[in-house]
């Protein structure tokens, strides 16, 4: 599947989004390496700091049907902004866990241009397994 589709998939799913706090919907879609796609939507809740975003949804989504570190393949992330939006940085932590540093994130923007970027570049130097 090409960005352009796994956007779309990302685009659509943006509507199941629960957001009656910030009224800001977002749509993940990740493509795994059998070339499933799971999506996922942000989730509020009224004690805000408990919301659940469209990237983890998706990440955690995939882990309960089984997928590991290793099967993901990309991911694309929508929402209603001007210019393009990033993960926030709880969301690159997660996908810091699962995905290796060269996987694609796709971001688009209002005129749904895609700007492809990788993990390492979204989170350099990143937190992973140490050794001690
Ligand atoms: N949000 C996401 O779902 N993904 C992002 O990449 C950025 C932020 C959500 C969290 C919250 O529901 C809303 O957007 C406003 O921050």
């Amino acid at each position: 599947m090409d960005k352009e589709l796994l956007m779309e998939e990302a685009r659509k799913i943006k509507e199941r989004a629960y957001v009656p706090y910030s009224k800001f919907p977002v749509g993940a879609a990740l493509l795994l390496k059998d070339g499933t796609v799971i999506t996922g939507v942000n989730v509020e809740n009224v004690s805000l700091g408990a919301t659940n975003c469209a990237e983890r949804t998706a990440i955690f989504t995939a882990v309960a049907q089984g997928y590991k570190k290793g099967d993901f393949k990309a991911i694309a992330v929508s929402g209603d902004t001007v210019d393009f939006l990033p993960p926030c940085s709880i969301c690159r932590q997660v996908l810091a866990e699962f995905c290796s540093p060269d996987m694609p994130v796709y971001l688009t923007n209002e005129k749904k241009e895609i700007l492809e970027l990788t993990l390492k570049e979204l989170l350099p130097f990143a937190f992973t397994d140490l050794e001690m």
